[in-house]
């Protein structure tokens, strides 16, 4: 069989410990799990699969009850008091085995639960865990967990690096890709509840009845697995398809299109999760065209989908080049003063960092800043300024660096997780066999759903399961693969952005090195604004005597960044405009240091390659051919990032290179 990575983390081969899989068996030779709706077929079909595959013998599940089942998988179970039952929630389960002769228990209060608890199960066969004696309860800390989909009803994919939308909206509604069922399968593994299928740059045609059909037929294959469905909403699309001639949200007659809209939509499924809405950002339409606010147009669109329970999710990555001011600071700026005015079934989403999706940025100011309002985690899963689909770059570090960060909003310990409501993930999905394009891109949408869960999992816990359901549970592979993802995300900000730099790269693509372009016209976009390297030196001066971002945050969690005493040097140049000679932590100037981080990315990149290549044996060739073929690659290219920089670089800082670094090519 070919190892194509087609099979996510849900591969279910044969497990190789002999004594291991006749455990199992014993321990799960009866199972019951009664029941035939559709959210239990589901849960029956993957356990049938999964255990066929693991044990190597075929396993069929009845639907009828079994009493002495020694699995037994049930709603709402009596051996369980009432009281933990209404601990776990909606969507919360629990596994217990109490060893012995005594059945091994999944029970939730509700159908999606159990299936949560049959994935949670199936991931402890899949790492070889002891299933002897569990006590496991698991209840989401959000309750919302979603993925982006940036996919464009032509099929591209804005920022899109594994091919295609693997929406199909020419076949759809009639034709079933097989590709649907498994990713609602891979979403539910992982705890993914929500899915916006279309573009934040939107196209209004996906809210007319054609599309709406389309949109329909997914979404009733994917309620079976706990997931809604999403859309965007283009703010215009009262003019654009519904013959209006203005989209003012205080207009009536706006007002009334997107009721009557909603109302349509909600008659087609019933059970929409809602809009996400890009407004005034990089040229989209939204209520500030008609001097309306932010919350003036939430709160219009909140009002249409109100009455069936729907959700308005407003994005707050907005700037615009009328805005002369510091881009860090335009969402801050525009949406502190809305705190308060959105509708209850408004939430705010936010970028983790104020720029965007850089390979490091300080967390956004907006977290826990507006407490009146229920605020979204946006990740982004698609690597757009991480070597997108070629670099090898596993992204729970950077989760959970944000995740972490003190906000200081409620005292010290108010960390980005503790403010949030939601959190998404801009998927990193396509048409690809192995779905995102580098296998290692797999390791980010898991990582999303799995933090989405439970903010608090560890980067390291996440890479060894995920290594151990991808490859194997060999003890080296899995502590070498582990380390080498582990460190990536340093490594890629080592070659391309260290000490805080950022927004150096090329224009358009975003993909290679471009820090000397300045002739955008628009000029927050120029790379040239962010670093400002001068004959004296580089850096954004974001303190009280320059743009003054600084001030958007809390006192206290400023403080550390107001000085570069004190400034962590990975924020360094984020923050301050710093001498070539400035003397930093290691001891080295400022200079020598951006020399040896660029040189130190680029040698770890050679690392990675040893570490891959010594695993060679214990992998497919398959798989282990396309990666080592993707890190030749991306050591070219960290080598790319590298010379560019450091040359550009050095004709303001006149300074040689120094040894034993390499110098530029
Ligand atoms: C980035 C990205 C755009 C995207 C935008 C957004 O700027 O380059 O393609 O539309 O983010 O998040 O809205």
């Amino acid at each position: 069989q070919a190892e194509d990575g087609y099979r996510l983390w849900l591969r279910y081969d044969q497990l190789k410990n002999a004594s291991l899989r006749t455990g199992y068996e014993s321990r799960l030779a009866t199972i019951s799990l009664p029941g035939n709706s559709p959210t239990l077929q589901v849960a029956r079909k993957e356990l049938e699969m999964a255990l066929s595959g693991l044990l190597g013998k075929m396993v069929r599940i009845p639907e009828t009850r079994n009493p002495q089942a020694s699995l037994q998988i049930e709603k709402s179970s009596a051996r369980v008091s009432a009281q933990e039952l209404t601990s776990l929630g909606e969507e919360g389960f629990l596994i217990r085995s109490t060893g012995g002769k005594s059945p091994l228990l999944i029970t939730a209060n509700s159908e999606v639960g159990l299936l949560y608890g049959v994935f949670h199960f199936l991931r402890l066969l899949q790492t070889e865990q002891s299933i002897e004696k569990l006590n496991i309860k698991e209840v989401p800390r959000l309750a919302l967990r979603m993925l982006n989909h940036w996919d464009n009803l032509d099929r591209t994919v804005e920022r899109g690096y594994a091919g295609f939308s693997i929406w199909n909206w020419h076949t759809l509604p009639t034709y079933m890709d097989q590709r649907y069922i498994d990713y609602a399968r891979a979403n539910a593994s992982i705890g993914i509840n929500a899915v916006s299928i279309t573009n934040v740059n939107a196209n209004a045609t996906i809210l007319t009845q054609p599309y709406l059909q389309k949109v329909k037929a997914l979404a009733d294959l994917f309620r079976a697995y706990g997931i809604k469905v999403y859309l965007t909403a283009r703010f215009s699309a009262p003019v654009e398809i519904g013959g209006l001639k203005t989209a003012d949200p205080l207009e009536p007659a706006v007002q009334q299109w997107w009721k009557d809209k909603a109302r349509e939509i909600y008659a087609i499924i019933p059970d929409f999760g809602g809009f996400l809405v890009k407004a005034n950002s990089e040229g989209q339409p939204g209520p500030q065209d008609y001097k309306r606010t932010h919350a003036d147009g939430a709160n219009m669109l909140a009002d249409a989908v109100a009455p069936f329970k729907g959700k308005v999710i407003w994005r707050a990555f907005v700037y615009s080049a009328e805005v002369p001011d510091d881009r860090h600071k335009q969402a801050y700026s525009e949406f502190l003063p809305l705190d308060g005015k959105f509708r209850s079934n408004v939430l705010v989403q936010v970028k983790n960092g104020a720029i965007d999706f850089m390979p490091r940025e300080p967390f956004h100011p907006l977290f826990g800043a507006l407490p009146k309002t229920p605020v979204m985690m946006e990740f982004q899963i698609t690597q757009e300024y991480l070597g997108q689909g070629t670099h090898l770059v596993y992204l729970a570090p950077l989760f959970k660096e944000c995740l972490e960060s003190d906000t200081y909003q409620k005292g010290k310990g108010t960390t980005v997780a503790s403010t949030l409501n939601g959190m998404a993930g801009v998927s990193n999905i396509g048409t690809d066999i192995n779905w995102t394009g580098h296998l290692f891109g797999q390791a980010n949408w898991y990582a999303l759903g799995r933090l989405a869960w439970n903010h608090e999992l560890s980067a390291e816990d996440i890479a060894k399961e995920w290594i151990r359901m991808s490859f194997s549970t060999d003890p080296s592979l899995v502590s070498d693969l582990t380390q080498m993802m582990l460190a990536s995300r340093e490594i890629l900000v080592n070659y391309m952005n260290p000490i805080g730099l950022h927004h150096i790269m090329a224009t358009g693509h975003h993909y290679g090195p471009g820090p000397w372009v300045a002739d955008l016209n628009r000029p927050e976009w120029n790379p040239t604004y962010y670093h400002r390297a001068d004959s004296i030196g580089i850096g954004f001066n974001r303190t009280a005597t320059g743009s003054d971002a600084l001030s958007q945050y809390h006192p206290d969690a400023a403080k550390k960044w107001s000085d570069p005493a004190t400034c962590p040097d990975i924020d360094l140049l984020w923050f301050h405009h710093l001498p070539w000679n400035f003397t930093m932590r290691s001891g080295r100037t400022l200079w020598n240091e951006l020399c040896y981080r660029y040189n130190l990315g680029v040698d770890s990149v050679s690392w990675m390659q040893t570490v891959w290549n010594r695993q060679q044996s214990k992998l497919d060739a398959q798989r282990f051919e396309q990666v080592k073929m993707l890190l030749n690659i991306q050591h070219q290219e960290a080598k790319w990032w590298r010379d560019a920089c450091l040359l550009y670089f050095q004709s303001f800082s006149r300074l040689p290179i120094p040894a034993p670094y390499e110098q530029p090519a």
